[in-house]
């Protein structure tokens, strides 16, 4: 062949290589992957057959024969994304920014969790996305097994064993589990002496991260089991269901941080965060699906997977035994559908080989077993028009370019718009109004444009223009080098300060009772400007508004004294500054203790919190440095806001030598009524007694506390009246 030629190839196999490497680090170090698992796995056919090919260039490094590695490492960028609880919170995906960051990464590889080696290899699956791929499979496993024929009447004899059913035929005699492929990351969980020992990632294969703390706060994993009389490994799927999925990046959007973009990427985040609270917080799950150990008495995979889940380990219910290539097609079809209605998320199939002689018999090639492999369902992917961008303005000032698209359905919703995230995202795809774009949804919840068709592209598409100032109050946008996004800076700003008020009442912030429509009206009738303005909204004030009755312009102030109760970190975090979320606010309050050595402190002295980062550093520099936040402050403070860590400022004694149980449901939580209760000089107590002044019952109270209040002749209060007492 032709040197120049020769060159070529040798050249393209090079280039797929760090293609690939690099699409590696972002999913499995940066759980932030830039193109699908399809597009993924694309690449690698290719290097795979130009390697095969031309065995010449093959080597052993190459993405081919080995798994990708999520060992992660500590950076300074790498710490703040642990503080805000994850390693993609800041769309690294989608802002190119991560490559930055990885680089500072490999610029001083700290680990960031102890790591241990494998005592068998950790490997991936071989996958395929097609059926008929899966008929030379199983020709292949038949195939290996007819070669080993001594092995192959074992496994005759130990199939007719194990299946009264006779077997019918896929070529050969071979049975198979199905099982749903979890979309999750992997973990290893060695037991000994029946008790869980360690919890280990995949890692590279040979050596995992350790991340038994985190894994122990998964409630469903098995500290201990009886009746063992063998070490085992068992290996599994640590996973985010959707509905844990959803709170957290609510939560995330709300503090104005880059939402996770499917539950995968939030599951490995989440599990290599150093906050084990965070961790437990976030409520991941697992299952597990192989078993690994010497002279294990088992016979079957199916048989192993019994024993693990009559012994208390979650094992997925959804598997079968198929005894044929129809019955294969038969469960992946059934679950091509019936997955969408899990409560979690699944990209696949996995079919392994059910006798464990066999398995062993097939072996294993670099990278994965012969015994098994994977069907991958289809990313669902559409084309559609992109007819405008809107530019939204988040409470932190963020730009979020958002596409207009031709209404498509997809995934069972009809898709109309879709996130940018941001300009360079926009650039990297190189987008145009007009163009035909492919839309898909990030683990099936969040759409996202993936790519543009350009050989459809308009005659007349336009490039858009990143707008230089704000779309809605006109002041010049700014983006920092190291940031994707561009940031309005006007504090007055109509959607920011509207941002902000609704961030400020948020659940997890301050907790008061309204919403949106609420935070509009105050803000177009001119009450609300800075945070210190809702607690001057007077009485007579909300009872001018249309629909306000006694009752919810009571609850509205109720909630308003009762958010005087919150602790200093819910404080700070209600404050918005950009970066500090609901951990981050916890780690600073917990090391400096009040506001004033907050003020005053520098750069290095935020630096020496645990896991604070530059970033959160420097918008922490950032924002005491401006007088109006000072002034701010103080005006909360005076208010009656908690900004110290200590003992709660008593409010009144208004409650003084009242004895005061609590039942049902209040507009405020009861964490926060109780706070009130002590700040006001009453005592909360737990059940009435003689002693009992009131028993403060809101919805649905305890019927016995109830009746034992009438009959030792105790005061009920209602929710309103506590709120008169306190007034
Ligand atoms: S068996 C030797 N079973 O998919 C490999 N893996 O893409 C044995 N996965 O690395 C793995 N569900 O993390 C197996 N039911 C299942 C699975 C499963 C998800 C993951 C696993 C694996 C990856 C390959």
């Amino acid at each position: 062949m032709a040197n120049d030629k020769k060159n070529k190839i040798k050249a393209r196999i090079q280039e797929l290589r760090s293609e690939l490497e690099e699409h590696n680090r972002r999913y499995y170090v940066d759980n932030a992957p830039i193109i699908s698992d399809f597009e993924f796995d694309a690449l690698m056919r290719d290097l795979e057959s130009l390697e095969k090919l031309y065995p010449e260039f093959a080597t052993e490094d190459s993405p081919t024969q080995k798994v990708g590695s999520d060992i992660a490492v500590l950076s300074e960028d790498a710490d703040k994304d642990n503080i805000n609880a994850d390693a993609a919170s800041k769309g690294k995906n989608e802002d190119g920014s991560a490559v930055r960051k990885s680089r500072a990464a490999a610029a001083k590889p700290k680990p960031k969790f102890a790591q241990y080696p494998h005592r068998y290899p950790m490997l991936s699956l071989g996958n395929t996305y097609n059926i008929e791929e899966l008929a030379a499979f199983a020709e292949r496993v038949d195939k290996a097994l007819d070669d080993l024929s001594g092995v192959a009447d074992t496994r005759l004899e130990a199939d007719t064993v194990q299946s009264s059913e006779k077997q019918r035929s896929i070529g050969a005699t071979t049975e198979y589990s199905c099982e749903l492929k979890f979309d999750g990351t992997a973990i290893c969980l060695t037991y000994s002496k029946g008790a869980l020992v360690r919890a280990l990632t995949r890692g590279d294969g040979s050596v995992g991260d350790d991340v038994t703390a985190n894994v122990l706060t998964i409630p469903s994993i098995p500290r201990y089991v009886s009746d063992v009389d063998f070490d085992f490994e068992i290996r599994g799927e640590i996973y985010m269901p959707y509905s844990s999925f959803n709170a957290l990046n609510a939560e995330k959007m709300e503090v104005g941080d880059q939402p996770f973009a499917n539950p995968r990427n939030a599951a490995a985040g989440t599990l290599k965060t150093l906050d084990t609270e965070e961790v437990r917080r976030r409520g991941l799950e697992c299952v597990l699906y192989h078993i690994l150990g010497e002279n294990l008495p088992f016979k079957y995979h199916s048989e192993a997977m019994f024993w693990a889940s009559q012994h208390g380990f979650p094992v997925s219910s959804h598997s079968r035994i198929c005894h044929s290539l129809e019955e294969i097609n038969r469960y992946i079809s059934n679950w091509n559908i019936s997955r969408k209605s899990l409560p979690f998320a699944t990209d696949g199939i996995v079919i392994k080989v059910n006798n464990l002689e066999l398995q062993e018999s097939l072996g294993y090639t670099a990278k994965s077993p012969r015994w098994a492999t994977a069907y991958k369902f289809q990313p669902e992917r559409v084309l559609t028009g992109l007819q405008s961008i809107d530019y939204q303005v988040g409470r932190t000032g963020a730009i979020t370019p958002v596409a207009n698209l031709n209404p498509v359905p997809l995934s069972g919703t009809v898709v109309k718009r879709a996130s940018l995230h941001n300009s360079e995202q926009m650039e990297i795809l190189d987008i145009h109004i007009g163009d035909f774009v492919y839309v898909e949804k990030g683990g099936e919840i969040i759409p996202k444009i993936t790519a543009v068709e350009k050989s459809r592209r308009p005659e007349d598409a336009q490039k858009p223009v990143f707008p230089t100032h704000c779309p809605d109050c006109g002041s010049i946008l700014v983006k920092n080098e190291e940031e994707a996004r561009h940031y309005c800076m006007n504090e007055q700003c109509p959607t920011r300060v509207k941002g902000a008020f609704l961030h400020f009442i948020s659940r997890k912030a301050m907790d008061i009772n309204a919403g949106d429509a609420t935070i509009e009206t105050f803000y177009n009738k001119g009450w609300i400007r800075t945070l210190p303005d809702l607690y001057r909204i007077t009485e007579a004030q909300l009872l001018t508004l249309e629909g306000w009755k006694e009752k919810s312009v009571s609850n509205l102030l109720g909630s308003l004294e009762a958010s005087k109760g919150k602790p200093f970190h819910s404080v700070l975090f209600a404050l918005g500054i950009r970066h500090i979320g609901e951990t981050t606010a916890k780690a600073i309050t917990a090391h400096f203790g009040d506001i004033r050595s907050m003020i005053k402190a520098t750069r290095e002295e935020y630096l020496a919190v645990d896991d604070v980062g530059g970033i959160i550093a420097d918008a922490l520099v950032e924002y005491f440095s401006q007088e109006t936040h000072i002034a701010m402050i103080e005006e909360l403070e005076n208010i009656g806001l908690q900004f110290s860590a200590g003992r709660l400022e008593q409010l009144s004694d208004r409650l003084a030598g009242c004895n005061i149980v609590v039942s049902g449901n209040f507009s405020i939580s009861r964490d926060a009524l109780k706070e009130l209760i002590a700040r006001h000089g009453g005592r909360n107590t737990g059940s009435v007694t003689g002693k009992t002044t009131y028993l403060l019952a809101g919805e649905k109270p305890g019927p016995e506390k109830i009746k034992k209040a009438e009959n030792l002749k105790v005061k009920v209060i209602s929710e309103e009246e506590f709120n008169e007492l306190i007034r």
